[in-house]
C-alpha cells in the first residue's frame, strides 16, 4: 500500500520534546526529515543535537521557524498527554517508520510514533499521539485511545479496547476484546485475559493487580 510517510510532503524540520534515542535512531534514517533540536527540561548537549530550551521556549523558536514540526517523544502517557495542547495538534509530526505495515483500512492519531517492524491490521483504531515501540503488533478491529504507549513486542489482540493513557509493558499479551481501563499500567510480559479497570497496574500470566505495599 502507499501509505504516507509522514503529514510532511517534502523535507521536512522536526524538534524532539525529550530526548529519547529510539526516536532520534529513527529520524536520522529518513532522509525526507532534518533534525531541528530538542526541548527538554534539563540543558544537555549530545553531539550533534541542538538544545533548544525548555518547553517555554517553543513560542519564540515557532516564529522563527513556522514550519517546525513537533514531536513528543516520552514514553510516559501522561507527560505526552499533558505535552499535546501545549504544543498544539497542528504542530506535532506523525512519525512512522518506512518498515511498518499499516493496514489501508486502519487509522492513525495525529502526533503518533509509529516504530520499526510494528504491524497495525485492518480496522484498527490508533488514537492521537500514541507512541508504539518496535515490532509492536495491533490485530483486526483493535481500539486504542489517545496518548498510549505499546512498548516493544506488545501484542494487542482482535478487538482489544484499550482506554486513554495507557501504558503497555514489553512483550505483553492482551487477549482479545478485553478492555483495558483509562490509565492503567501492563506490566512487561503479562497476559492479560480480562478487563482491566481504569488507573491499576497488572502483572503476571495471567495478569492480576500489583498490590501496592503499605508501609506501617
Ligand atoms: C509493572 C511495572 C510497571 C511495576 O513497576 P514498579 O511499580 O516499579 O514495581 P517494582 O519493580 O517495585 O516491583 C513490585 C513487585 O512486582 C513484581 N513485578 C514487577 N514487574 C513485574 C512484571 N512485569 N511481571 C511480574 N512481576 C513483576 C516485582 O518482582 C515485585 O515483586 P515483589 O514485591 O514480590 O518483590 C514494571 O515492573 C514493568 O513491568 N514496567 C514495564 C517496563 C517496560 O516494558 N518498559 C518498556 C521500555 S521501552
Amino acid at each position: 500500500m502507499n501509505y504516507p510517510l509522514s503529514n510532511c510532503p517534502d523535507l521536512c524540520k522536526v524538534a524532539l520534546v525529550g530526548l529519547e534515542w529510539d526516536v532520534i535512531d529513527l529520524i536520522e534514517s529518513i532522509s525526507a526529515l532534518k533534525m531541528f533540536g530538542f526541548f527538554d527540561i534539563f540543558p544537555q548537549d549530545p553531539p550533534g543535537l541542538v538544545y533548544l530550551g525548555t518547553d517555554e521556549a517553543w513560542e519564540g523558536v515557532q516564529k522563527k521557524e513556522p514550519f517546525l514540526k513537533i514531536i513528543l517523544t516520552f514514553d510516559a502517557p501522561y507527560l505526552r498527554a499533558r505535552l499535546f495542547d501545549y504544543y498544539g495538534e497542528a504542530s506535532l509530526f506523525t512519525l512512522i517508520a518506512p518498515s511498518a505495515y499499516i493496514s489501508s483500512r486502519a487509522s492513525v492519531g495525529a502526533g503518533s510514533i509509529i516504530q520499526r517492524g510494528v504491524t497495525i491490521m485492518p480496522h484498527v483504531k490508533l488514537g492521537k499521539s500514541c507512541k508504539i515501540n518496535v515490532n509492536a503488533t495491533l490485530h483486526h478491529e483493535a481500539v486504542i485511545g489517545n496518548f498510549c504507549t505499546l512498548a516493544p513486542g506488545s501484542s494487542i489482540l482482535g478487538r482489544v479496547t484499550i482506554e486513554d493513557e495507557v501504558f503497555v509493558g514489553a512483550g505483553a499479551i492482551i487477549r482479545p476484546r478485553c478492555r483495558i481501563g483509562k490509565g492503567a499500567t501492563i506490566g512487561a510480559g503479562a497476559v492479560v485475559v480480562k478487563d482491566v479497570p481504569p488507573g491499576i497496574t497488572v502483572v503476571g500470566v495471567p495478569a492480576k493487580e500489583l498490590q501496592t505495599k503499605v508501609l506501617v
